[in-house]
């Protein structure tokens, strides 16, 4: 069983309830002055509305889930569109109760609702199903989930009937603070769940009457409890996994976090990395044991390395596959690209999508491969660029050969055979053939096949003239 089945059946919640989530995801995200949805920009290689679904979707079903889109709607469904889950428009942001407002005919058909933030990512799947738990338990008709954390500022404050109950009479949002209340502690977290029916018969209760004239979700508080409906905070012990991002200094410093989980997760796993703190690695990266990651590499998107393998310093590894004992020298950009076991890549190499390195071959420094696929033991050690080529085993390419793979218009493939010795500076003009075992000579422009075990010699040939140079010399100095 792996890991994920594993934590996935404590998460499933057993009741006969209908339950949906609704992701509050229309927010334009105005404090992180971009021009980019909030909820679209990323941490650790993913969107925050991405973190949220993934969460939700190991609680309920896709289907089940229904993110409210407003700001840049069309692209923020496109964003995530794959994961099936469905949409609600809020085509005028007029705040998280009218987001809820949005969604009114979504969630009709739906015993409970779980509203979630899509600007609150590092949430996981055992926070939502803690707070559908305690909100049955408790019978509560809201059940908001609060924190005490050191800083409380900027957040909504929750009032209890009495101190130490669970009862909640009102959020205040901060601005709405008295001066009295200025010290309260105990904030809301943004992450509620409603029985559907009290929510839909006094949602339209709530009113515009705050700073910011928007309809806010949070005063369903003050609403149901005016109405004698039950509203319960839960309080969390872990409100770092809960915090919000409203500025790109606090997503910034929610990537740090996350980045750190996921470095610790692999060393906890068997993998050296120094100086965790400067390397960037996306949360769906995989490394096997005894893989020594050296300071400041970047691996991202699905990229997975084997066990024994080195990556030096400064390296960008992006949805790569490499197999054991591989060597990535310092400064090398490998992208989409495959690796076998033993190779050796680098310094200042780079590898473009489709490149596919076979095993223990050495691709060196200032190098560039772009849908090649090197055999076994093959050799192109530098200054070389190879594009849509075929190489075969043990085959040797010498420093600055160039496959001319474009003849502006249209791209050609270049195919080198086994146990080819490739000489220095030549260029291979495609499309092109060169057989196995065959020999060119440095500096030659192949055009044409090279048959099997032949010498190619594609150059003007070189001519000495002799004392040629001292008569010009003597020349010179006559004049002078
Ligand atoms: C909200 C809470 C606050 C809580 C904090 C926790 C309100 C009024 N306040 O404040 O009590 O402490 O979260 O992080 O809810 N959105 C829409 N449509 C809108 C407005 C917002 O979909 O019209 C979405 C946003 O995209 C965002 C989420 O709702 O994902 C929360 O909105 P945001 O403006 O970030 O609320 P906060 O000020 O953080
Ligand atoms: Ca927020």
């Amino acid at each position: 069983m792996s890991m994920k089945q594993e934590s996935e059946v404590g998460r499933k919640v057993e009741s006969n309830a209908k339950l949906a989530v609704v992701i509050m995801a229309a927010g334009k995200g105005t404090r992180l002055k971009s021009n980019r949805p909030k909820v679209l920009h990323e941490i650790g290689g993913k969107s925050l509305l991405a973190h949220v679904i993934d969460a939700a979707s190991q609680v309920v079903a896709p289907a089940d889930i229904y993110a409210v889109v407003g700001h840049q709607a069309e692209r923020v469904r496109k964003a995530v569109a794959g994961t099936g889950i469905r949409f609600v428009e809020q085509t005028e942001q007029l705040g998280t109760g009218h987001a809820i407002q949005c969604a009114r005919k979504a969630i009709a058909g739906y015993d409970d609702i779980l509203v979630l933030s899509g600007d609150v990512p590092l949430i996981r799947p055992e926070h939502i199903t803690e707070l559908w738990r305690y909100h049955q338990a408790q019978r509560a008709a809201m059940t908001l989930v609060s924190a005490e954390p050191e800083e409380p500022t900027g957040y909504g404050r929750v009032l209890h009937t009495t101190p130490g109950s669970p009862v909640v009479v009102a959020i205040v949002e901060q601005k709405m603070l008295t001066p009295a209340q200025l010290t309260l502690r105990e904030i809301n977290m943004g992450l509620y769940a409603f029985k559907t029916t009290p929510l839909l018969a006094y949602l339209d209760k709530l009113t515009t009457d705050n700073p910011h004239g928007e309809l806010y979700l949070t005063d369903m508080a003050a609403v149901l409890a005016a109405a004698g409906e039950r509203v319960v905070a839960l309080k969390t012990e872990d409100p770092a996994a809960l915090m919000g991002a409203n500025t790109l200094a606090e997503l910034v410093a929610l990537d740090a976090t996350l980045r750190a989980a996921t470095a610790s997760h692999l060393m906890a796993q068997g993998v050296t990395i120094f100086r965790p703190e400067t390397c960037v690695i996306d949360a769906g990266v995989e490394v096997a044991v005894d893989t020594v990651i050296e300071p400041f590499v970047q691996l991202l998107g699905n990229t997975k390395i084997g066990t024994e393998c080195l990556i030096r310093s400064c390296s960008v590894i992006e949805n790569c596959t490499l197999g054991n004992d591989v060597l990535i020298r310092q400064s090398c950009v490998l992208e989409g690209s495959t690796v076998l076991d033993g190779a050796k890549i680098g310094p200042f190499a780079h590898l473009r999508p489709g490149s596919e390195i076979g095993q223990d071959a050495h691709v060196g420094n200032f190098v560039e491969t772009k849908k090649a696929k090197l055999g076994k033991g093959v050799k192109a050690g530098h200054l070389t660029y190879l594009g849509d080529t075929e190489v075969g085993e043990g085959t040797n390419i010498g420093a600055g050969v160039i496959t001319c793979n474009y003849d502006g218009v249209n791209k050609h493939t270049t195919r080198i055979g086994k146990d080819v010795f490739v000489g220095s500076d030549s260029t291979l003009v495609a499309p092109v053939t060169v057989e196995d075992g065959a020999y060119i000579g440095a500096g030659s422009c192949i055009t044409k096949t090279v048959p099997a075990d032949a010498l190619a010699i594609g150059r003007t040939r070189q001519v000495n003239m002799e004392g040629w140079a001292a008569a010009k010399r003597a020349d010179q100095t006559a004049k002078k």
